[in-house]
Formats: structure tokens, sequence, C-alpha cells
């Protein structure tokens, strides 16, 4: 009979300020205990938190770990009087693939990506490049009296956005509206969560109504136009969908230019590194997706069926939680982990997920963040932090890893 083993933090918050603060220290204790432990989050669930790298490969790509919205409420029911309720959202928000187990998942999957092809994604290398350029200038221009700026505010936040906002057509004027909204929906407080995602589902669907009747040549008429032996997207399915990549590429994108650049400032070595060869922005990159991704943790899954790995049994309809963190960390995966190092094989590493739910963004992602990196260096070549680095505070996220500020001094 198989036993399950808990882990000394069992059912204390692990999801806490003090995890988010410093989640890597808690992580290497997570995973010399233990394959997957259960723990509790902030709001008292239980979840179960699954921290090696192999172990976490094989659970995103795991059928056994559904992601079914339907039936992930109901499981998420079961626990509530643990924990406090959970926020509704309307169906049309939480009906998109990254909620949905296959056939219906592949079906989505399969007309996103007659849409989102990698010709679009280079062909948006010219608009990230101006953005970027505009926005450089623009920090400059507030920089010239020596203050600090902070990266964030003015350049790693506006820049996704605005790309994001080009790729799928979204009009100029309702950008600042765009950004409201995403950052209410992934800054933690439900209610405003929940007011930002309905007033979003409202302007898309007039937004989609404007692109049937006036075509363009964007993401969004394409994901319109996209069909797959006579389907295609429901009104629904498309709100859903654009709602997805909207949230699903911000942040993270935000993320990645801010945790990479944090990374630099702190191994000038490596910093020096990418200056004197500017084409190692993509080693960059990839070493900041290993070392500090912009996701913590992979979005929720539960148990459809009962799962053990190694002596631990998870149950059937428990929830769980794949800390793509921790996996890119573990020793046994990457020799030195716990070093930002230009120089290594990042081969493998899990920040797009693995499995049938990779990262439909990867490959846009990848880009912005090598412009970015690339142009602010060279724009800047005494860029340095304004405030002593060990100051950083990451911002309070059960699932993503960003910082709250990054000030820093251009000249
Ligand atoms: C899925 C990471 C940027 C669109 C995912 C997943 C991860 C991820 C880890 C899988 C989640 C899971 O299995 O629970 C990232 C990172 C990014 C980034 C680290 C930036 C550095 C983007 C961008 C877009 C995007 C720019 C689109 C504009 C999506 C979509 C999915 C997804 C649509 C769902 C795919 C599916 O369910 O089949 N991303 N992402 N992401 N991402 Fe990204």
């Amino acid at each position: 009979m198989s036993t399950t083993r808990r882990c000394p933090h069992a059912e204390t918050p692990v999801l806490d300020d003090e995890f988010v603060q410093d989640p890597h220290v808690r992580y290497a204790h997570m995973r010399a205990d233990a394959p997957a432990q259960r723990v509790l989050t902030v709001t008292g669930m239980p979840v179960w938190v699954i921290t090696r790298y192999a172990e976490a490969r094989a659970a995103l790509a795991d059928s056994r770990f559904s992601k079914d919205f339907r039936r992930m409420g109901a499981v998420m029911d079961g626990h509530a009087q643990q924990g406090k309720p959970r926020p509704e959202f309307a169906d049309s928000i939480q009906a998109h693939m990254l909620n949905m187990d296959p056939p219906d998942h592949t079906r989505l999957r399969k007309l996103v990506m007659k849409a989102f092809t990698a010709r679009r994604v280079e062909a948006l290398r010219p608009r990230i490049e101006e953005i970027t350029a505009e926005l450089l200038e623009a920090m400059a221009a507030k920089a010239s009296d020596m203050s600090d700026v902070d990266l964030l505010d003015e350049f790693a936040f506006p820049l996704p956005i605005r790309v994001i906002c080009e790729l799928l057509g979204v009009p100029e004027e309702r950008r600042d509206e765009f950004r409201t909204w995403s950052n209410s929906l992934v800054g933690g407080d439900p209610e405003s969560a929940r007011q930002a995602a309905g007033a979003m589902s409202t302007y898309l669907v007039e937004l989609i109504a404007r692109k049937r009747r006036e075509p363009a040549d964007d993401l969004l008429t394409a994901l319109i136009e996209a069909s797959e032996d006579s389907d295609r997207l429901g009104e629904q399915e498309l709100v859903g969908m654009v709602f997805l990549l909207l949230v699903a590429g911000h942040e993270t994108t935000v993320n990645l230019i801010g945790n990479g650049v944090l990374a630099l400032l702190r191994n000038p070595d490596q910093l020096a590194a990418v200056r004197a060869d500017p084409a190692r922005v993509s080693d960059v990159v990839e070493e900041t997706l290993r070392y500090d991704g912009p996701v913590n943790l992979a979005t929720l899954r539960f148990t459809a069926e009962a799962v053990t790995m190694g002596d631990v049994e998870i149950p059937e309809g428990e929830l769980v939680l794949v800390s793509l963190s921790s996996a890119n960390r573990d020793e046994d995966k990457y020799a030195g982990a716990q070093e930002f190092d230009l120089d290594r094989s990042t081969s493998g590493h899990l920040a797009f997920g693995h499995g049938i739910h990779f990262c439909v963004g990867a490959p846009l992602a990848r880009l912005e963040g090598q412009v970015a990196v690339r142009r602010l260096i060279e724009r800047f070549p005494n860029l340095s932090p304004a405030a002593p680095h060990d100051d950083v505070r990451w911002r309070f996220s059960t699932l993503m890893r960003g910082l709250e500020t990054l000030p820093v001094r251009l000249n």
C-alpha cells in the first residue's frame, strides 16, 4: 500500500510573501525532501507542488494532470471550506485553451497556430524596434536631470503591451485601458480582477464586431478568418482566445525584461560579455528564462486520477502546481544551477512549459526580450542600479516571478 509522505512545511502556508521574496532557498529544501508536497496557499487552499526537474517535465506532459476548467471549479469548491471563496469569472474569460484538455484544446490550438505564424511574429520586428527606440528616448529625456528612473514603469511594462496591441490590432487609443485591465487581472485582488475581466470582455466583443466589418492585416482578423476543415472559432471562443493572448503575453514579457536586466546588473562580468558581443543577447534571454523565468509556477492543474511519484501518492481530485522556477534550478539537471552563467547550456529549460500547453508566444517573447535588452544596453553604456540590488522587492503573486520596481541610473 502506498503512503502519502508529507514534507516538514506541509499544511503551513508556503506560497506566502516570504516565499515570494526568496523562493529558491525554500525550493532547494523541497526538492531534497520529496518529489511532490502538499502545502497551503496564503488563502488556505491545499495544493501539491512538484519541484524536481524530471518530475516537473513529466507532469507537464501527463494527461492525468487535467486543466479542464469546468471540472476544476468543482475540485476547488471541494477545498473551499479550507480557503476563501474563489473569484467567479464569466465563462468567456475562463473558456480558453489553457484551461482545457484534448480534444477541445487540440482544436483551439490548431486554429490559433494557423493565425499566429512565425511569419507574423517576424513581421513585427521593425515595429518592436521602433517602439523600443521610442521608449528608450522618452526614458533618456526623463532622466536627463540625472534622476533615477524605474525601468519597469518606463520600459518593461509599456513595451509588451504595445507590441501585443499592435499584433492583435487593438487601436492606439485603448492601449492604456488594456494596461490597467491587464494589471488588475494579475494583481491578486479578486474583485478588481473580476471587474477588469468584465470590462475587457465587453470591449473585445465590440472589437471583434469591428474587425468583422473592417478586416485588417492583424492577428485578430487572422483569428476570425482561421479555419480548419470548415471549423472556425465561435464568438465566445474568439473572446477567450484574445483574452488569453493578452494576459499570457503581457506580464510574462515584462518580467523577462525586468528579471534579465536585474541579473545583468548583479553580474557585471556577464553584462560586459554581452556588451562586447551583442549577439549574446540570445544567451541572456535563455539564461534569464532558466535562472529567473517570468513564470514561477505553471497554471493550476488537478489530478483526474491518483498519480504516484516516487514514494508519494497524489490522490485523485487534488490541485497541483508544477514549479518551473524550481525545476530550472535543479542541480541534477543544471550544474551550478544557482549561478547566472551565459556560457552554460540552457537546453531543456521549462520556462515556457512543456507538452501540449507549451507557450504559443515563445518566439514573440524571445524576439521582444532580445530587442529590448540589446537596445537598452546599447543606448545606455553606463546603465547601473540606482539602489543596492539586494533591496529589490518581488511583486506578490502566486504564479508569476517579477519585480515591483527596478530603479536604475542611466548616465
Ligand atoms: C502558455 C510562459 C509569453 C501566449 C504558457 C505556459 C508558460 C508560458 C509556462 C504554459 C503554462 C502551463 O502549462 O500551465 C511564457 C513566458 C513568456 C510568455 C515565460 C514570456 C517570456 C507569451 C506571449 C504570448 C503567450 C508573448 C502571446 C502573445 C501563451 C498562450 C499559452 C501560453 C496562448 C497557452 C498555450 C496552450 O494552452 O496550449 N506560456 N509565456 N505567452 N502562452 Fe506564454
